[in-house]
């Protein structure tokens, strides 16, 4: 006899209560540490202390001669392009499909992004980089999205040959590596994300890494004044002289947060090294099944496993809609199964498609629509997620992987 839908009043797969997914791991350290960090200093206006020692960290992680932590990934990417130096008439060459804090910051600069498609994979695609290249380019950002690193050695290449800043926002992909590096490491400038969903958090935060000093001392002056931009910044530097206001804002992180960040790090490569065997066997499982094709990773990278973005494939199932297969899932218990919103193609936002009432002097600059990005708006709209669980005895991966074989085994009954 066939195995009732749970849509239909048949038993669910996922009969256990939520939650499914528990992220970050909350330990007796991470407690710890929050509490040493409460005795020693809850506001740190230099480079000192635990600020001190986890931007160390990440230098020393990442190969990189500076680390500027701030208050969230948004403002290390801001950081990143006011660091940079951006002129308008500058045009910064973006993904379209990314987080829109990749891009949104340089509203704040005056230079013009210039979205381009993705590929398959829904990482940018060099090919569409190079298209939009002209006399006024000045850099290219990259997204390693959920956690797939970008081709980066064709977009280094472009980058050189046409002497093109290269950032990376590299939020989705602490600790991914390309050809042995690791991501985040490629660029002029890189920037993270420590939002509690990040494979490496602090709850809020973010991080910028650069060798570049030009771009590390504009990006202490545009959120890091005073007693940090003083220790700093050396006397004779041109920019000194504004060290006491920099240019006034304050985008220091929170010291707790920096101590949950510096303890999670110790963590990092185990819960990746976890999660790349859990996720190789949810792309063996699952990618075998009709209707659903599984994230391919080129021998050529190391993901983090941010997230594990399925491709729906209607075609192999009689065309039946996305909207049917998600919400057989829902039903089956997989609760965790998402259909992400907010990132998304950027041209879905009204943000990218007129900007004028919010930013006036991108009136006209900035004027996308929906169709622009058929590879992106594709990959988006196919797109099923996941999370990577960590913990290898954790079995609800086996009923999740469960509930999608009992869904495409009776996805006719769906059709009716
Ligand atoms: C790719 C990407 N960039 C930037 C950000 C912004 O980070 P934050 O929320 O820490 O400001 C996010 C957050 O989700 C992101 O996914």
């Amino acid at each position: 006899m066939k195995n009732k839908l749970a849509i239909f009043g048949g038993k669910r797969t996922v009969d256990i209560d939520e939650p499914h997914y528990v992220w970050p791991p909350i330990t007796e350290k991470t407690k710890e540490a929050v509490l040493k960090q409460l005795d020693e200093s809850i506001s740190i206006y230099d480079k000192s202390g635990i600020i001190d020692k986890l931007e160390n960290k990440f230098s020393d992680y990442y190969g990189k001669k500076h680390a500027l932590l701030t208050n969230s990934g948004t403002s290390a990417i801001h950081s990143m392009y006011v660091g940079a130096d951006l002129k308008p008439n500058d045009e910064i060459i973006c993904p379209a499909y990314t987080f829109f804090a990749t891009v949104t910051p340089l509203f704040f600069t005056g230079a013009t992004p210039i979205l381009v498609d993705s590929n398959e994979d829904g990482n940018i695609s060099p090919e569409a980089i190079k298209e939009k290249i002209n006399k006024n380019t000045k850099g290219i950002v990259v997204t390693h999205m959920w956690g797939m690193p970008c081709d980066m050695a064709p977009i280094q290449k472009i980058a050189k040959d046409y002497d093109l800043l290269l950032f990376e926002d590299a939020s989705h992909a602490h600790g991914a590596k390309y050809r042995s590096k690791t991501v985040g490491s490629f660029g002029d400038a890189s920037a993270f994300s420590l939002q509690a969903q990040k494979t490496l958090t602090g709850g809020e935060g973010g991080v910028l890494l650069t060798n570049n000093e030009n771009i590390y001392y504009r990006a202490l002056l545009l959120g890091h004044y005073n007693k940090r931009c003083k220790q700093e910044i050396p006397k004779e530097h041109p920019l000194y002289k504004f060290a006491v206001t920099g240019m006034g804002l304050k985008l220091r992180i929170h010291p707790i947060a920096a101590a949950i960040a510096n303890e999670q790090f110790d963590d990092l490569d185990r819960i990746l090294a976890n999660r790349r065997n859990i996720a190789k066997k949810m792309a063996i499982e699952l990618g075998n099944l009709p209707g659903i094709s599984a994230p391919v990773v080129p021998d050529r990278v190391e993901p983090t496993w941010y997230a594990f973005i399925m491709q729906y494939k209607p075609e192999e199932l009689e065309g039946l809609p996305i909207e049917k297969f998600y919400d057989a899932l829902i039903a089956e218990g997989c609760k965790e199964l998402d259909r992400p919103t907010s990132t998304c193609p950027l041209n879905y936002h009204p943000l990218f498609q007129n900007p004028k009432n919010l930013f006036p002097t991108y009136k006209g600059k900035v004027k996308y629509c929906k169709g622009d990005f058929p590879k992106a708006e594709k990959f988006h709209e196919n797109s099923l997620k996941l999370p990577v669980w960590h913990d290898p005895n954790d079995e609800i991966v086996d009923l999740y992987i469960d509930s999608f074989k009992k869904v495409t085994e009776n996805y006719e009954d769906l059709l009716k």
